[in-house]
Parts: structure tokens; sequence; C-alpha cells
């Protein structure tokens, strides 16, 4: 039984299916997998009916051309990150009833019946048109096989479906100057049939449907795109691909064509409950094809237009199915300030993240929860998540409950005492606990997690001010009767905790019951201080948070500096030449070769080193402006430089510079000194 509104007899929960062409990241999770799980595990709390399906999604023109770049087959990479993805995913915690995928025979049966009934309807619109190919590699170039000038924002690497940097969604023959990834050549247009899904046709339906319909429940995020689409006019839209990666064309006649990705991945949200309910006895229909069935999408907000407009249209064109309830997609979440991209690798990635912090997947859990991107983009930073744990996880949730279970053992040998007499203070208590189970089930119910985990924090709060108001390890000395029952409505609160943190932190909910060796509770059956009886024996303490030390989080930073610099070092595009220069002016410059003898550091400057250089006839100073890039700054004496002989003397921190070293800056900033190849006699010019 839910507290809002709800006509439903069983969910159907879809989360996003990841391209099994990478591992997983925070993004991911904190904009599709966590916030899916949190309402799954919720329902199944409150008895709902639920099913929460997850998969690979295992086509498209990204896997192939990974495949190529690594020689390998394409199957070999999906079956690569199938297994990472879906390994993380279950060491993460996220409760999918099934986590399946495309590749799965199921999966191409159920899509290519799909795509057949509709063509048998008359669905389809048949086009031949003109698309682009690369003659070299004798292939049309879907989506991602080409790649150009983006025409609204002018970035250079827009691919052929969309553009990266501004979001656009594109058309191949949109591109300026477009390449083909294959050849790198200009593609030629050439004639070929496909099949197109006339999304102009269903705009009466997508405005009664979305625009009138949803006006008020779906997110204005969701709602404000689909109305700009609907808004600009809806065209035709292929649902096929010459390609030979993916599910193939149900049509005898028809080689070398399938359908295009976003046409058969959120099929396979249908072929996984297929694949799940035949393992568990089940009807699948029940789940997509009864009207009293509430489908909700959980997807990031790059997803919306395919799955609030795209697959809606083809659950319609069937007509057989249920449209999603609603669609509460997340905006996107930020690293450390930069844009998380799985190709620069600027990502905290979930398989590293498990190994790095052993057992702490609930203080992930909590901080991509809190920061959840659920209304604007947001931002992690590891000195957040290290403030999240120790300040709120462990000062507030872990050291409440770890002082009840001590203080039980300590008082009562583990056993729970009795309440002897409720005063107001214990009364107002249990009016406050009271309010919980439908405070955070509401905002669960409304997709408010975030709300949702602040309210559930409150009641941890809402602990300790009762511990701290009546003081048992004060009053026990004076007044046990009395300390026995605010020791019980403590523990009860304990108990509350552990029923109610089960959706977000569901490690922490499992280690809290073990040590109350509490049964399983409903959600309806929390919110009251009957959950623990009198002379109940709990079980021993155990830290359900572990402090997380600046050492740890230092080490996260440094391998993402690390990663930054690399990228820079990847990005590097030499500057333009500068204007002509004539070797006479080139041959003023009087550049030779001398003998680091000294080298220090300048007092109170964090830039400069002086050196001392046997410049082949004197000794002379040199202040140089690269002690940045040479923090072992001694290991340079002995050393050969070149430096420019004849600049004019320049007081620098007071001491007289004659003349300059050369040094190469590199693309990240670092300064090289500039050393000839073989020794050479101090003194020589170079030129
Ligand atoms: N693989 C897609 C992405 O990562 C999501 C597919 S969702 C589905 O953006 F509905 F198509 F399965
Ligand atoms: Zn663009």
């Amino acid at each position: 039984m839910l507290y809002t509104e709800n006509q439903f007899k069983r969910h159907t929960i879809t989360s996003a299916l990841p391209y099994a062409n990478g591992p997983l990241h925070i993004g991911h999770l904190a904009g599709v997998y966590i916030p899916a799980d949190i309402y799954a595990r919720y329902l199944r709390l409150c008895q709902e009916d639920v099913v929460f399906i997850g998969g690979s999604d295992e086509h498209g023109v990204p896997i192939t051309i990974l495949a190529r770049k690594e020689g390998v087959e394409p199957q070999q990479i999906v079956d690569k990150y199938h297994q990472i993805i879906k390994q993380s995913f279950e060491d993460l915690g996220i409760s999918f009833d099934i986590y399946s995928r495309t590749s799965d025979p199921v999966h191409h049966q159920t899509a290519a019946d799909f795509f057949k009934n509709l063509y048998e309807k008359g669905k389809f619109i048949e086009k031949t048109t003109q698309q682009y190919y690369d003659e070299q590699a004798e292939q049309f170039l879907a989506d991602r096989y080409i790649i150009g000038t983006c025409p609204k924002c002018g970035y250079e690497q827009a691919y052929g479906d969309q553009c990266e940097a501004c979001g656009s969604s594109l058309s191949p023959t949109e591109l300026l100057n477009p390449k083909s990834m294959l050849s790198g050549n200009a593609p030629v247009l050439k004639e070929t049939k496909h099949w197109f899904l006339p999304l102009d046709q269903y705009e009466d339906f997508l405005k009664k449907w979305i625009l009138e319909g949803h006006k008020t429940d779906w997110k204005s995020n969701v709602y404000g795109q689909c109305k700009s689409w609907i808004d600009a006019g809806l065209l035709p839209r292929a649902v096929t691909r010459d390609l030979d990666w993916g599910v193939k064309l149900p049509l005898p006649n028809e080689k070398g064509k399938v359908l295009y990705v976003w046409f058969d991945a959120p099929i396979g949200y249908i072929s996984a409950t297929k694949i799940w309910a035949a393992q568990t006895g089940k009807k699948w229909e029940d789940y997509w094809k009864d009207k009293n069935t509430k489908l909700v999408h959980f997807i990031g907000k790059d997803n919306i237009v395919f799955h609030c407009i795209i697959f809606p249209v083809m659950l319609q064109a069937d007509g057989n199915y249920i449209l999603p309830d609603n669609v509460p997609a997340n905006e996107f979440l930020n690293l450390e300030s930069n844009k998380i991209s799985t190709s620069k690798k600027w990502a905290v990635w979930l398989h590293e993240y498990l190994i790095d912090f052993p057992n702490q997947q609930d203080t992930l859990r909590y901080v991509l929860t809190a920061n959840a991107p659920e209304t604007k983009d947001n931002d992690f930073t590891w000195s957040d998540f290290q403030a999240k744990n120790n300040n709120e996880l462990l000062a507030i949730l872990g050291n409440y409950v770890n002082r009840i279970i001590s203080l039980t053992h300590n008082y009562y040998q583990g056993k729970i005492p009795a309440v002897t007499e409720l005063k107001n203070i214990d009364n107002e208590a249990i009016a406050q606990i009271a309010i919980y189970p439908e405070l955070i089930g509401k905002n669960i119910e409304k997709y408010h997690f975030r709300e949702a985990l602040s309210e559930l924090m409150n009641l941890a709060r809402l602990g300790n001010k009762y511990l701290t108001d009546n003081e048992p390890w004060k009053v026990v000395k004076t007044d046990p009767q009395r300390v026995q029952t605010v020791m019980n409505i403590a523990l009860q609160i304990t108990a509350n905790l552990a029923i109610l943190c089960e959706p977000f932190l569901p490690f922490t909910s499992q280690k809290l019951k073990k040590m109350l060796n509490l049964g399983n509770y409903t959600w309806r059956q929390a919110g009251n201080v009957h959950l623990l009886k009198d002379a109940h024996i709990i079980n021993e303490a155990e830290f359900l948070f572990k402090k997380i030390e600046d050492e740890v989080i230092e080490k996260q930073l440094v391998k993402l500096e690390e990663i930054k610099k690399q990228n820079q070092l990847a990005a590097y595009m030499p500057k333009p030449v500068k204007a002509e220069c004539s070797f006479d002016t080139f041959s003023q410059i009087d550049i030779r070769v001398g003998t680091v003898l000294a080298c220090e550091r300048v007092p109170k400057t964090d830039k400069l080193l002086k050196f001392v250089i046997d410049d082949g006839a004197n000794k002379r100073t040199i202040v140089s402006g690269i002690a940045k890039s040479y923090p072992k700054f001694e290991e340079l004496v002995g050393k050969q430089v070149c430096f420019i002989a004849n600049f004019a003397v320049r007081k620098l921190k007071n001491i007289d510079s004659e003349g300059m070293l050369l040094s190469a800056e590199d693309a990240d900033g670092r300064l090289v000194l500039i050393t000839p190849s073989q020794l050479v006699k101090n003194g020589v010019s170079v030129g």
C-alpha cells in the first residue's frame, strides 16, 4: 500500500540499459541506477508487486567502433563489459530482478517480432534516400561512423547522430565537412532503402498524452524537453540501418540491414521481462499490457526523447502496450567541476571505487543520493564525499547506533529494557517517530529522493537529540528506572532507522538488523516504538561506517590530476607559427652552451632558481623561473644547458641575472631545459 493516490496493481520499473562499451561511473549511478534502486526497494518494502529491469545495451555503432579500434569482434567487447557492469551493479546492491542483455536470443526474437508486427500493420514508411557511403570501406556510414562540424555550435568532432558539445541531435547530412570514421575520407552520397516511424502522425497523441496529461506530474525538465520537441514539429525517423551488428531486419529480401539501436534497446526492457517471467512463473504481459501496471522509466536527460517520444510511439503503434506513467529523468553529475567523460577517462569508475573503498558501498550510495542531479546538474567532489561520510553518516547515524547498542550491552547485557513511565519528552519523540514512514515514503513516491534521504537523516538527528536531552549516562546513577524508558525508546528509533534506511543504505540496514536481531518488517510496520519487544536480546555492536582519512582522498585527487595531465597532453595543438623572421634578425641572438656549476632556490619565491653557469670564459649568474618544474633542482648541477648570452643584465629579486636559460614548455605547463644531445665545449654557440 502506498501513501499517494495509487490506482495501480503492479509496477514495472526500468533503468536505462547501459552501453556495453565501457565500465560504469558515478554519473550513471547518480542519474539512473541509485534512484531506480531506491524506488524499487521501497515499493517491495511496501509489499507492492514489482519488477525492476536492467540489462546491457549491446548494439550500436560505438561498440563496433571500439571493437575495430581494439582489433577484436564486437561480441568480445560486449562480453567483457557486460560482465564488468553486471558485477559492479551487484556489488553496489542494485537490486535488479533481472539484469539481461540485448545480445540474448530472446531479445533478438522479441525485437524482430516487434518490428515485423508494425511492418505488417503498415505502421512504417518505406523510403529510399541518399545516405553517406565510404567507397573505400564499402560501407554506409550510420550515426557515429561519420563525424564533422556541428551546424549549431561549430564543434568539429560532432557525430552523425548527435553533437556532444551542444547536445543537439543531428542527422548525418546536417554535418559540415563530413568525414568517415573508417577511412577518414570524405563520404559520397548513395541511395539506400529504410523504414521510418512517422512520428509526425503521432503529434496529436503526444500532445494529449504528455502536454495535457502529464503537465503536473512529470518533472519540469522532462516535460519541457518533450514540449520543445513536439512544438518544433516531429519528423519521420528511420528505425533501420545499413550495418551488420544488431538485430537483423526480419524481412527476407533485405540483407545487410539491422534495426536502429534505439529501436531495439528499449524493447530490451520487454525481452528482459519475458526472461524473468519465464524464470519465476509470472506472466510478462501483466507487466506490459495491463492498464493496472505502472510503468516508470529511470533515465538520464540525454535519453528523454527516446523514452518520452519514440518508444511510446512504438508502443502506441503496436496498440497493446501500456505507456510510461512517469519518466523521472535526472540531469547530469559533474566530477570536480568538469563534465564526466568516458572517452576522456574523467570519471570515478564503480569497479575501481569498490576496490579502493571495500565495504563502503553505502557511503557512495549516500553521497550520490544526497547530491543527485534531480533538478539541475550537480557536482561530485572528493572533499564533499569525505565530509558527507565523516560528518553525516558516521557522526549522525553511525555514532548514534553505536552508542545505543553499546549502552544496551553495558546496562542490560544486550536485553531490551522495558518502558517504566512515559514523560512528555518521550511522548513527543514517539509522535515524531510516527511521521517518518509517510514523510520519507511520499517523497520517494514523488521521486524526491534527496529530500527523502534528508528526512531519514532527520530521524537519526531526532535520536541524537533525544539522547542528549535525556543523558542516560548521567541519569543512570540516580534514576535507573528512567534510563530504561529512555533506552527503550532510543532502541526503537534505531529499529525504525534499520527499516527505513533500507532503500537508500541496504548494506547498513542489513548490518543494523543483524545487530538488533530484528525480524523482517514492512514499511508500514515502522513508525512506532513496538518493534523491539521487552527482553529481546540484541547482538554485539559493529561499526556501520569508517572514517575516511585525508590521505585516502588525496590519493583519489592525485589520480584525477594525472588524468587531467594526460588529457592536456593528448589535446595539445602546436601554436600557429609566428610571422616570418630573417636570418639576420635571428643571428643577433647569441645562444650558447654552458655547464651548471651551482643551483639554488631564490629565497621567498616559489618559481625562481638561481644558477651559476660556467660559460667557457667566466662564471655567470642566471635567474630562471623554472623552480616548479624542477623540485629536485640539485640534480641539475653538472648538466649542460643552453642560454642567451647577450641579453642586457636584469635584476630579479635583487640578483643580477646575466642571461636566459632556454626551455620548452610542455602541454601541461611543465618547463623542460634544453640541453645538447652530446657533451660540447662550454661557450660554443648554438645556431
Ligand atoms: N544505452 C543507452 C545509453 O546509455 C540507453 C539505452 S536505454 C534503452 O544512453 F531504453 F534503450 F534501453
Ligand atoms: Zn553542437
